[in-house]
Parts: structure tokens; sequence; C-alpha cells
């Protein structure tokens, strides 16, 4: 990482740029997470509409507050945050969420798998940030119990009386948005 003129006390300059190299990565996963949402706000339609459309805009502003406060942490260690659309393209390593207008179960399906891909990064950034940077780890603690709790918002409408989850053994989006719909068939 590039412009690490200076950091926080007490960090030598290459732990600071090694937390700075992690944080880009959750920066760059919280802002596609905080458009993926409003997307999802956007594109969801059905019978259960208002709830899904309603329930993800608090999601939205706390992830965007999330990415600032990643963005920020990043600046105080000494680097330079990117935070443009292209950057976040070119460094992502996931693929871009492929579902347009569908149904609130098909979505939240497929929100399942995003939320469980950003969940576990950021408990590998815990782990990899938490002996060198504890004021990092902490940041991402705090980050990590609320994602947790949004990711839950969105399985309990997958889960069943007994407990499981219609999405369990999707890869992928699509496989994840047909054993949604299916299970909702299942239960009615
Ligand atoms: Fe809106």
């Amino acid at each position: 990482m590039a412009s690490n003129h200076y950091g926080v006390p007490g960090l030598g300059e290459g732990d600071s740029a090694k937390v700075a190299d992690i944080l880009q990565d959750r920066l760059y996963a919280l802002n596609d997470l905080h458009l993926t949402l409003k997307h999802v706000h956007w594109n969801v339609v059905g019978p259960h509409f208002i709830a899904v459309h309603e329930m993800l805009d608090p999601q939205v502003d706390t992830v965007r507050e999330y990415a600032d406060q990643v963005a920020e942490r990043i600046a105080t260690l000494g680097g330079s945050p990117k935070g443009t659309p292209g950057a976040l393209v070119e460094n992502r390593s996931w693929n871009e969420y492929s579902i347009g207008r569908a149904g609130a179960i098909e979505h939240l399906g497929a929100l399942d798998l995003v939320y469980s891909g950003v969940i576990a990064s950021h408990r590998e950034a815990i782990e990899a940030t938490g002996d060198v940077d504890p004021i990092t780890e902490d940041l991402l603690i705090g980050q990590s119990g609320q994602l947790e709790q949004y990711h839950w918002f969105v399985r309990a409408h997958l889960e069943n009386a007994g407990g499981e989850l219609s999405t369990s053994g999707a890869e992928t989006e699509r496989e994840a948005t047909v054993l949604a719909e299916a299970g909702v068939e299942e239960t009615v």
C-alpha cells in the first residue's frame, strides 16, 4: 500500500500498512453491500414487498456508516482509502449480485449468501488484525455483531419452525433463490 506518511503512535509503518490493506478489502465489501442492499430495496416485488423494502433501508444506512468508519481508520493509519466504484470492481474477489426484479423470498435467499460472505470475511479480518492492532479489531468486532443480527433478520424469513434454513447447501445466489422459493411453497 502506498502513501503511509504517518500512522498511529506505537504501531510501526509495516504493521499500519498491513492493517490498512486488510481494511481496504473490508471497505470494498461494505461499499458493495450497501449498494446491493439498496438494489434489492428497489427491485423487490410481490406480496412481501413492503416488509422487505422497509427492512432494508436501516441496513443500508448502517452499512454506509460502517464503510465510513473503515475508510477513516485507513486514513488514520496513514493510508489512502479507495472509495471509487472502478477500484471496487477491479479488486473484489466476489461476483456482482446477480438477481434483478424478483420476489421477496428470492432476494432474501440470495442476501443470505451475500451476508454469509461479508461476515465470514469480517471474522477473518478480526483474526488477522487482532495481534497487531486491537483498535481495528475492536472496530470490526462491533460491526460484525450488528451485521450478524441483520443476517438473522434475513434468515428468519427462510427458516421453518424446526429451525432449518431453506437455503442450506446453496452455493450460488440463483440456487439460493430457487431453494428459498421452494421452502415457502412447502410451508404453505
Ligand atoms: Fe427508498
